[in-house]
């Protein structure tokens, strides 16, 4: 096994979409961010240096970060954000993964600019379990907005209204031919007739879901979120924030250019999104209309992407998804957990204040089990919880919502008022966990993805409406199921998972659609060590930023 250095400055560059310039947060100067590529085994040491003039973190999306939740990330659950002018290096070990995942800031809405893939060979001697594609390339799925996301968070928090939705997407940090003054950069990537390739799919994108499909090709879906999958071939592709899907396709057309293409996936009733289309470009070398340069070439054609509300397609799609053959999931359960993620109102003493732009004047927020999770500023959860400081978080997130009700139906909002508070849920070292995720339809029916930091779980069972334990647990897939750590709570439904709760720390539970996460749609495990060092957390880096 190798050790990767990297030295990750995270710095303003002026970066031109959509006719304008904007200073950007980058890093290197580069946006989308640096490619990480290691093998299954190796180490990365990244020394983030920031000179921003932002707070910021960074997350590597789905490493297990096993005993070690000081490489995780997420600010002021892990670590104290690194100030600017500050550094912090990252050192941490791939345990048993393969595939992609990917890396993003973890603090306020900086991720918006500041990700990028992580890929992760298998071991050497090792190879795939399909045939070795000709070519790999990373497809980063993104956001942009015509003024500094940073800006838009603040207006959002300070007005209470939903933020403003993003004025494109982007492939690999391109909007692409359909925005305006974006179809000289449009993302090309030429390929050989006949030959194989790899797409490794992310979506780095900060608050929407995604269809992704390449006009007149399969694909044949291979890994989710670092596991492999059996493989299924499909048009088109469902992609929720924080997940990423492999897929290979073959070029096996008409030798042409073909757009891939992607759009919203978009489960909220009545809400704002972006309904425009971003596209990169499959370009066959050797394709005749390109022979002649000068000469105007045909337009390439577009892919059929399903309507923005097909919800139908979108679970079909991940409710196909299994393991290539029987995992080990738990089946005598220790802690059977039930959790409602939805959004919620919060009423204001003076509807006419600036500050309640919400629904009737109220301010937006979101919770899990009524707990609108508020991160503490005084410490880290990890660094209290590891020098024993009290008065920082409490212990008694709620397993089962305080109020039961009809989740599918038109309940009023007055049943349901978020508390804030940074509560923990305890597990016992190896515990073996159910988790049911409900969306309370409260405000509106909206598909949530979730997930869980140093962790992978297995996906049981997922179906719309009220989840039943009785008859629901009865089908549940404890064969096959595929391994994730992002899942989407169907609109008005419900999704289970199961893990077993054998790496020690503090592990954020969140909503990856950020402006979620900002209301406090999240929350936090405390896995406790178990017996002996190799059941307990690494000690701290010297170099953790200190609050
Ligand atoms: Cu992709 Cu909490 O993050």
């Amino acid at each position: 096994a190798e050790t990767h250095y990297h030295e990750f400055v995270i710095q303003a560059k002026p970066v031109k979409r959509l006719c304008r310039t904007h200073d950007t947060i980058t890093v290197n100067g580069q946006f989308p961010g640096p490619t990480l590529e290691v093998r299954d085994g190796d180490t990365l040491v990244i020394k983030a240096i920031n000179n921003a003039r932002y707070n910021i973190t960074l997350h590597w999306h789905g490493v297990r970060q096993l005993r070690n939740p000081w490489a995780d990330g997420p600010e002021y659950v892990t670590q104290c954000p690194i100030l600017p002018g500050r550094s912090y290096t990252y050192r941490f070990t791939i345990q048993n993964q393969e595939g992609t995942l990917w890396w993003h800031a973890h603090s306020k809405w900086l991720r918006a600019t500041v990700y990028g893939a992580l890929i992760i060979y298998p071991k050497l001697g090792s190879t795939y379990p399909f045939p070795m594609p000709k070519r790999e390339i990373p497809i980063l799925l993104g956001e942009w907005w015509d003024r500094n996301p940073m800006d838009v968070l603040k207006q959002a928090t300070f007005t209470g209204a939903a933020p403003n939705v993003s004025d494109a997407y982007t492939i690999n940090g391109q909007p692409g031919d359909l925005y305006r003054c974006s179809s000289k950069e449009t993302v090309r990537f030429p390929v050989d007739s006949g030959e194989t390739i790899l797409l490794r799919i992310i979506n780095s994108a900060l608050n929407q879901e995604l269809f992704f499909a390449v006009a007149d090709h399969r694909l044949t879906v291979v890994s989710v979120d670092a596991a492999y999958t059996k493989p299924f071939t499909t048009s088109v592709i469902m992609i929720a924030p924080g997940q990423t899907t492999n897929v290979l396709i073959t070029a096996d057309q008409t030798p042409g250019r073909y757009y891939m293409a992607a759009h919203a996936y978009n489960t909220a009733q009545n809400a704002a999104f972006d309904n425009t289309t971003t596209t990169a470009i499959l370009e066959y070398k050797y394709a005749p209309c390109n022979a002649k340069k000068g000469k105007s070439s045909p337009p390439p054609i577009l892919p059929q992407l399903p309507a923005y509300n097909d919800t139908n397609t979108a679970t079909a799609f991940t409710a196909q998804l299994r393991s290539p053959s029987q995992v080990k999931v738990p089946t005598q359960i220790d802690e059977n957990l039930f959790f409602t993620v939805g959004l919620g109102l919060i009423n204001c003493t003076n509807p006419n204040s600036p500050r309640c732009q919400g629904p009737n004047g109220t301010r937006f927020t979101a919770s899990i089990n009524n707990v609108s999770f508020a991160l503490p500023r005084r410490n880290s959860l990890m660094q209290a919880y590891y020098q024993g400081q009290p008065g920082i978080f409490t212990t008694d997130f709620p397993p089962v919502p305080p109020l039961q009700f009809d989740y599918t139906g038109n309940v009023s909002r007055g049943l349901w008022q978020p508390v804030p508070g940074t509560k923990l849920y305890k597990l016992k070292y190896g515990s073996k966990v159910q988790l049911v995720f409900q969306d309370t339809s409260i405000v509106t029916t909206e598909d949530h993805p979730m997930h869980l930091h140093g962790y992978h779980f297995a996906v049981v069972g997922m179906g719309f409406g009220n989840f039943n334990a009785a008859t629901d647990t009865a089908k549940f897939n404890l064969i096959d199921p595929p391994l994730r750590n992002t899942i989407g709570t169907p609109p008005g439904g419900w999704v289970a998972i199961r893990f077993v709760a054998d790496n020690p720390g503090i592990w954020l539970l969140h909503c990856h659609l950020d402006s979620h996460l900002n209301w406090g749609l999240a929350m936090s495990f405390l896995v406790e060590n178990g017996v002996g060092q190799l059941q307990s957390i690494q000690p701290p880096p010297l170099d953790l930023p200190q609050c």
